[in-house]
Order: C-alpha cells, then structure tokens, then sequence
C-alpha cells in the first residue's frame, strides 16, 4: 500500500489540508490581547505564600552574615530561606549529568559567584512583607575583586557551541594571506547582551505530597521535569510543569535556572504553595546572557575581489565555574567561498553568571564581525558590496565541501535589492543626504542560520465521530508555534483545524525536546506529520483489510486521506469516512504516535542552513551623530513556510533585535565592583516604536528535499543574523567612519575634538 505522504514534491502542493501555507492569526491573540491567557505568575493556588529572592550586591566572595532575626521579625514574614535551613537535594547544583544540564545556585554554600545571585529566599503572606523581608536581610560580604572583562588569563577552551572544536581549519590561511593582492585584519567587539523577555521568569510550585505541581515558562518541558526529578529524588511523572505561555523567550528560558529549584524547595520549606516572581533587575544574572566577544578578522583577495582567506578569531568569555563558549566564529564555515578558511578560539573566566544561548547565540555576534569584514574587503577591493558577495557566494558549504540541502540565497539577494533599490547606492561614503541634510547611507549584509532538527514525538488520535486530536509537549513563547502546529494537525490528519483538537503546553504530554535553535517547527512539525501518517496508515489497513468497506483491497493501488475520508488512489468514487471505518471496526478512536528527529545520512551528505539579505538605510545627524534606521528590508530563504504571517512577524522581529545589535543593546558592567549598571529596561537600551522604521520582510521561495520531510528549515533567529552588520554597514556609508565596537555610539560619529 501507498499513502500519497511525499509533501516536497511541489511547494504549493498541499497534501490533505489546505492549513499549511496559510497566513492564519495566532490560535492563542485574542485570549492574549484580552488578557485571559494564564501566564505562570497568574496562578494563585489555595494558601498560596510569596517568595521573594535576596541577591549578591558582589560579585565575587562570601557571604558573611543575613540578618535573618530581622527579617522574620517583619509582620507576615513566614520563613527566611538561606542555606543553613534549605530542604536538601538529591543532587549537587554543581553537578554536571550531562552538557546540557548548566551549573546553578540553589544556596548549597556562601559562594558568591556573580551579582545578583540568590543568596537567601524571602518568604511570607504577601509580596510586600516578602519583599520587605529581604530587604532587611541587610547582607554582609567578604568581597574579593571581581574579575570582568575579555583581558583576564587566556586559554584554550575545550570545545564551543554546541560541541564544536575550538580549531578548525581548512586549507592554510597564512600561506593564502601572505598571497593575497588585498588583506584586510579588523577587530570588533560585541557586548554583553541579557534575553529581557517582557514576562520575567516566575514559578508557582505545589507539593502534594511527594507529588510536584509546577507553573513556570520554559522552552523545554521534557528537559527541565528530568532535571527536577533528578535534583529533587523523585520520578519525573511526579512533575507536572505547565507552560501554557511564555512571554518571550529568547533562550533564557531553554535552561532551569536557579532560582526555579529555589521556588520549589520554599514551597517545600513552607509546607505551602510558594509564588516567585524574579524581579526585572534580578534577571541579570542566574539565567544567562550572550558573552561579550572580541573578533579578529583577517581576510585575504586578489585584485579582482577573490576570497583567498579568511581566519575568525574569537575571545569569548565564561563564569569561573561553568564552561559555555559562544561559537561567534561558526558561521565563516558556512558563508563565503575562501580557499582557505580558519576559525580559531580563546577564552577568558570572569565573574558573571554563566553565558548561554541567546537568540542566534554564536552567530549573531559573529555574524555582525563577519558581515563588517566583508564590507571593508569589498570598500579595499572597490567593489559594491552586494557584487562582491555574489562573486564569493558558496555554491557548496566552503569549509566540508558538501552540497547544499537548498540555497536560495541568490534570490534572496536579487528580489531584495531590487525592492530596496540598492543599485542606485554610490560606492563611496558620505555620498548621500536627504532634504533635511541628514547623511544617508545603505548598507546589506547576508544573513544565515543552520537549519537544526532536535527529537520531538507527537501522538495523532482519529475519534469516531470525525474529528482529529494532535498532542505534543510543544511551547509557544510567542512565536505562534501552536497556529503552525494546529495547521500542520490538521494536514496531516486530512481534517480542517477547527475538526482537529490541539494540545501542547506541559509535560504529560509527548516529549517535544526544546523550542530552540530555530527548530521547533521543524522537529515537532515532523513529529505531528508523521504521527497523522501513521494513523491514517492505520485506518487504511483496517479498511482495505474488510470485506465490507468500499476500500477493500485497495492495498497495491494505495488510498488516499481528503476531507476526512479515504479515498482509493485510482478510483475515487470508491471512498470512506473515518466514521465510518471505525464503527464497522467497533473503534472509538484510533491512535498512533510519530517522532521528528534528524535524518542522519542526510545530514552527513548535505549542509543545511537558511539564507537571507538584510538591506538597511540610515539617516544620521552630521553634527549630532545620532542615527536613525531609515528603512530596511529582508529577504529570506527557509524551506517551506508554514504560516507566512507568523514567519513574518519573527523575521521583523529577528531585524529588529539586529537594529538594536547595531546601535542600542549593551550591559555595562562596573569593574570594580563586578556589577551590571543597567540592569533594567530604561538603561539597558533595546529599540522602542521610535526606532523602528518601516521593516519589511519576505520569504522566497524554496523547497528543501532533504530537511525534513516537510522541507522545514525555521525562521526563530536567522532575522538577527546579517540585519546588524546591515545597519552597521549603512553607518559607515553613511558616514565614512567604520566603527568595531558595537552598539555604536553617538560619540563614535562626532568630530573628535583635539
Ligand atoms: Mo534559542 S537561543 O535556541 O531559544
């Protein structure tokens, strides 16, 4: 038997539905815009108490004394937390059971590791007394110097990414470099940057017994309930964790922080259920933020503008007790056609919490240096910068030598610059003014994000009665994955979405992995796809398996799922609803489950990454330096696009991050005292309304045969990616001057006075 399964023969093609490729609105907007979408710190449970954290004004030290009688002296202050009196764990915060599983701080000594770590935890009746409470705590340190910044003792690390070598070379950079016509060595340095999602991390944890109630936003249920399980000492289907919502997440919900076990042991201590909300200013620190790097690029061309090198070199930096290394200098594998191409690392300790993923963690900085490299090499060349891209584009992934599973990354460059308009851009600097005399600039930048598969299941279930149910321990953190998941449901059942119940959002339900690097819809997507073909396989056999059904040996010529019958292949006049084949087969309902996971010979045979051109206009003050992004406008190659209005808004979104890359975003850190100076939303700068000009995205087309089946390559972070050195690019046409240390400053682009 045959089941016509195969989605990438024809992009427009729609296989039972016509729900994927439709520019549906969110399932969850109106719920959200009226308020009535439940959010973790919504939760208010029977005899609920609120926990409030004490955090580290050092950076590094001990923590001499709490005054701990003060605090519980306070009226409604029910129990001081600290950790003389913290219920014990089954397993050492500082234990590493696998890579993924990040050290934390659950008070397990008087370590101060980084400003704003939990040192004590607050509880009482209501927020105030709580928070009254760990003011009073009035702690005193033994402070030693805090040690911040890219030029501590520099040393090897291990690996970086995910697993990457920390070394990797092909070809011979020097010998090309000291060949070339043309070199170009630059250095640029990208900033601290924090998630700041709007929804600040919360729990609300409920024992029962030894049974764990949980609300907290999370992009990874599956992950955090065994980690739970293996710090508490009880089985993970003991933990229920609920995650219906996440406002944002950005990677700094992907990993169970601190203070969540925190939460939970006060809710233990208290003998009640327990509230903790992390406070905006508290976020800076236990739930991870990009490294800072420092970027050396050399590059090397003929006179003609070849690539004949390029070597990216990148300083990142850790904690002193974790070890995460922002692979900046991944992506020059990937990009460019250089003969020879190295990317090397160095890193140094300091004391902050522990860097970790952040929304195109590893390629956002390294793309912002890459795509500046690459400007100034087309300026030392004289070439337009989008021509000297073209003639380096890689035709297969330069550093392996394989093919491509799909690039469209020509067309990207083509259709965007044509609605941009880029070919009228004069090749000099400091060319162009608007009427009000402002200097105008255009620069591009190519974007690009590797299209990744993690392992998700899913389960499909067809009732009696017609109607379809999917389900998936799937997250939403605002990017519509639900309205994509319900879309891709209901195609592969062969039903309409509102025929299709959809449940995801906690942790009984199938392991759905992690919404994360950029493939949730992807690897869930495959999940839900194959769970439907697999009950609709099902169905099929008990149908052409009966003497009675209309379908009845229909198996050599294979049948067809529409509308919520099957139908035979070649003769369609033949048919049966799914009704009907469970009733005859006294069925209520029929199941089966599917798993999304990476094809691995695919993978060995085929680089996979989306593709995209960012164009950028900006505007700036001759006399003042202030910049204003102008326009911008993103192409974008990513497989097949499941719900074109959600895919959208995160290109805009990803852009707008890219913006904010360039000219806004930067923790400040005090290096004498180890403390971040801006932590909080009026002096952390990310751009608001004013900053934003009109951004325009668009998709092109692309099908991708060997991704997955559904030709999904994810759209989550690739928007980042090339719009900062976009807009970093449109400043130096701007102005002549090309500034390396990110975000760029009014002071950068003043006349220097002498
Ligand atoms: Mo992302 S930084 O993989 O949530």
């Amino acid at each position: 038997m045959t089941l016509e399964l195969d989605l990438t023969r024809d992009p427009a093609h729609i296989r039972h539905g016509s729900n994927i490729g439709q520019p549906l609105a969110r399932r969850d907007g109106v719920l959200k815009v009226t308020g009535r979408a439940r959010y973790a710190a919504d939760n208010h449970p029977q005899g609920m108490l609120f926990a409030v954290l004490a955090v580290a004004s050092i950076a590094r030290g001990r923590v001499a004394a709490l005054d701990i009688e003060a605090a519980k002296a306070h009226p409604g202050v029910v129990e001081v937390m600290t950790q003389a009196n913290r219920p014990p764990l089954a397993d050492d915060p500082d234990g590493k059971p696998n890579p993924f599983a990040f050290r934390f701080e659950a008070l397990q000594n008087d370590r101060v590791r980084y400003a704003n770590q939990p040192i004590a935890v607050v509880i009482a009746e209501t927020l105030e007394a709580a928070t009254e409470g760990a003011a009073l705590l009035s702690p005193r340190y033994e402070a030693e110097p805090a040690r911040i910044g890219l030029d501590n003792e520099a040393y090897i690390p291990p690996v970086v990414g995910m697993g990457f070598p920390a070394e990797s070379r092909h070809g011979d950079v020097d010998t090309a470099l000291a060949g070339s016509d043309k070199t170009v060595t630059t250095i640029y340095e990208t900033p601290p940057h924090y998630h700041n999602a709007m929804e600040p991390h919360a729990i609300v944890a409920e024992w029962q017994g030894d049974r764990l109630v949980i609300d907290t936003p999370t992009q990874g249920l599956a992950m955090m309930q065994a980690r739970l399980a293996g710090l508490l000492g009880i089985p993970p289907e003991n933990i229920l964790i609920r995650s219906p919502y996440l406002g944002g997440g950005f990677g700094g919900k992907g990993m169970m922080a601190g203070p969540q076990v925190l939460g939970i042991l006060a809710a233990k201590l208290a003998g009640r259920p327990v509230k903790l909300v992390v406070r905006r200013e508290q976020l800076y620190g236990p739930f991870g933020h990009r490294s800072p790097t420092r970027q050396t690029l050399r590059l090397g061309a003929s006179r003609e503008g070849q690539l004949s090198a390029i070597h990216h070199h990148a300083r990142v930096v850790t904690s002193s007790f974790e070890d995460f290394y922002e692979s900046a200098a991944h992506l020059t594998h990937t990009l460019y056609a250089a003969p020879a191409i190295a990317t090397t690392y160095d890193a140094v300790r300091a004391d902050t919490g522990t860097p970790l993923f952040v929304r195109a963690p590893g390629i956002a900085p390294g793309s912002i240096a890459l795509e500046s490299a690459i400007d100034e090499m087309a300026e030392a060349c004289g070439i337009d910068p989008l021509a000297f891209r073209v003639q380096n584009y890689a035709e297969v992934e330069p550093a392996t030598g394989k093919p491509f599973s799909s690039k469209a990354l020509r067309e990207c460059y083509t259709q965007g610059a044509e609605r941009f308009g880029w070919w009228d851009r004069p090749l000099k600097p400091r060319m162009m003014r608007d009427k009000d005399g402002f200097l105008v600039g255009w620069g591009m930048g190519t974007a690009t994000f590797h299209a990744l598969m993690f392992a998700g299941n899913a389960r499909a279930v067809i009732r009696r009665d017609g109607s379809g149910a999917v389900e998936s321990g799937a997250h939403d953190m605002g990017q519509g994955a639900w309205t994509a998941f319900a879309q891709i449901a209901a195609d592969s059942l062969a039903l309409e979405l509102d025929q299709v119940e959809f449940k995801a959002g906690t942790s009984d339900l199938p392991d759905a992995g992690i919404a994360g690097g950029s493939a949730h819809t992807a690897t869930v997507g495959t999940a839900i796809h194959n769970a439907g073909a697999a009950v609709i396989g099902k169905l099929a056999e008990l149908a052409t398996a009966d003497r009675r059904s209309p379908l009845y040996g229909a198996g050599n010529a294979g049948v067809v799922a529409r509308g919520g019958r099957l139908l035979r292949r070649d003769d369609e006049s033949r048919s049966e609803s799914y009704g009907e084949i469970l009733a005859r087969a006294g069925l209520a309902e029929i199941d089966a489950s599917g798993i999304g996971a990476p094809d691995q010979a695919a993978n060995e045979h085929y680089a996979m990454h989306s593709h995209g051109a960012v164009f950028a206009e900006v505007k700036v003050d001759p006399d003042l330096g202030q910049v204003r992004v102008s326009r911008m406008i993103g192409a974008f190659a990513a497989g097949r696009i499941i719900n074109p209005r959600m895919v959208k808004s995160q290109l805009i979104g990803g852009m707008i991050w890219g913006i904010s890359f360039a000219l806004h975003e930067e923790a400040i850190t005090d290096h004498r005292t180890g403390r971040i100076m801006n932590a909080n939303l009026g002096e952390y700068h990310v751009p608001v309304n004013a900053d934003v000009p009109a951004i325009e995205a668009f998709t092109v087309e692309e099908i991708d045969p060997h991704v997955n089946p559904l030709g999904i390559k994810g759209v989550g972070e690739i928007g980042i990616t090339g719009s900062a050195g976009a807009v970093a690019n449109a400043v130096w046409h701007a102005t002549g001057v090309r500034v390396r240390r990110f975000p760029i400053r009014i002071s950068d682009l003043v006349p220097k006075a002498n």
